[in-house]
């Protein structure tokens, strides 16, 4: 992943510490070819015209329950941190990027399609989806593999609803995300950061966790582009690039999907991805971490909790090295 130096001064590695090498070389590349205009279609710059991507909806609510057994006791991080200070690299790199270029995205009308390994493939659109389980408000942990972290109250239900609807075969081992890959609405995608479309990928019994939760929306309200409009997961035992923003497709399968960052560089983004303070990034370590919105001068880093602190996932990987599968 990309982080940038903290103006604080705080010590946050550098986007070509962080990157791999090949990644950052050729996204510099890229800029480079950008600003000598050497590639076709109009450069990301040109299209990026901020006032043109910034066309930010009105919130709209979302009504759901509090689901009690998942309403985590931590001050939650302030919306407008948890809207600015994002990952989707499809609207860009930077973490302001998204909030300001994801009004492109156009999340109505919107189908998901769950197909391969299932009895009864389907294509549903966002109103059925939304249909198909009561919605829950789930508070949640999300620890990003980039060492900082957030509290967000999520509103969706456990995926397993949906993967049960399609009664999985016998054969379907994994389940695959595959999110929108259009560049008409998505400049980052001219970026060769990573190979798009972005894709991300868990076990089956991982997604049939109650935990793994098909998200809808957050504070009350649908899903702010930026934050994965109109349906994303949230795996919150997992580093937060598992929680694949934007799905269009579901697909069950037999082999381990092919996941965007592991095979971007498989030596640090494992397919499991799993919280673990114990198993540090190949750069960085992974024992503590920076809340978002508690930067004070003085504010001591948090202890990184095993599977970010939700201890009932840990019986699916009993028995299993967890230095090697990381
Ligand atoms: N999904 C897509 N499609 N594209 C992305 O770049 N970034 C991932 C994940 N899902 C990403 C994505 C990463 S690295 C993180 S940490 C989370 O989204 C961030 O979610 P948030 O911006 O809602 O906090």
């Amino acid at each position: 992943m990309l982080i940038k130096s903290h103006p604080s001064g705080k010590h946050l590695p550098l986007s070509s510490e962080i990157t791999p090498k090949e990644v950052f070389e050729s996204r510099r590349d890229f800029i480079r070819q950008l600003a000598v205009g050497t590639i076709a279609g109009g450069s990301l710059l040109e299209m990026a015209s901020r006032e043109a991507f910034a066309q930010t909806p009105a919130a709209q609510k979302l009504a759901a329950s509090l689901n009690p057994a998942y309403a985590l006791v931590e001050k939650k991080t302030a919306y407008k941190d948890a809207t600015t200070y994002n990952n989707f690299y499809e609207f860009g790199t930077d973490k302001a990027d998204p909030a300001v270029m994801a009004g492109s995205l156009k999340t109505r009308p919107w189908t998901v399609v769950i197909e391969g390994e299932v009895k009864k493939p389907v294509t549903l659109d966002l109103d059925s989806l939304l249909r198909l389980a009561p919605l829950e408000e789930r508070i949640y942990r999300l620890r990003c593999v980039e060492g900082w972290s957030m509290v967000i109250p999520w509103i969706g239900y456990s995926l397993s609803h949906l993967l049960k609807k399609v009664e999985p075969t016998g054969n379907a081992k994994y389940v695959e995300f595959i999110t929108l890959d259009d560049k008409k609405q998505m400049p980052g995608l001219r970026s060769p950061v990573l190979d798009w479309p972005y894709v991300e990928g868990l076990r089956m019994d991982e997604a049939m966790h109650p935990l793994a939760l098909l998200t809808f929306g957050m504070y009350g309200e649908i899903l702010p582009n930026q934050n994965g409009a109109p349906v994303r997961m949230s795996v919150p035992w997992k580093y937060g690039f598992k929680s694949a923003k934007s799905i269009v497709k579901i697909r069950l399968t037999k082999e381990q999907p092919r996941t965007a960052w592991n095979q971007s560089a498989p030596n640090e983004y494992g397919f499991y991805s799993n919280v673990n303070p114990q198993v540090d990034h190949p750069r960085w370590s992974q024992a503590t971490e920076r809340r978002i919105g508690e930067d004070g001068l003085f504010t001591r880093k948090r202890k990184t909790l095993m599977f970010n602190g939700y201890p009932e996932v840990a019986s699916m990987y009993a028995g299993m090295d967890l230095k090697k599968f990381f």
